[in-house]
């Protein structure tokens, strides 16, 4: 059994799967992980770090490809 934990995906608390990306628990969870300059929902594409459309701010840090970082417990997680 996998376990749950709690991310804060733009202020709100989002259960993921621990180990799981904060890309796919952006996907999961509905959220546009940013928006193009004429403000259309980007959403992930490659999944493994070369297409930066993944990019959120995580734990204040800015510009995270979401893909490349893995969920854990308490983690705040800001779209672009
Ligand atoms: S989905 Fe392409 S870099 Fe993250």
């Amino acid at each position: 059994m996998h376990e749950i934990v709690l991310v804060e995906i733009d202020g709100k608390p989002v259960a993921v799967q621990a180990g799981s990306t904060v890309a796919s628990a952006l996907l999961a969870a509905g959220i546009p992980a940013r928006r193009s300059i004429s403000g259309e929902a980007r959403a992930p594409l490659c999944g493994m770090g070369v297409c930066y459309e993944c990019r959120v701010e995580i734990n204040g840090i800015p510009q995270k490809r979401g893909c490349m970082v893995l969920c854990h417990a308490s983690m705040k997680v800001r779209t672009q």
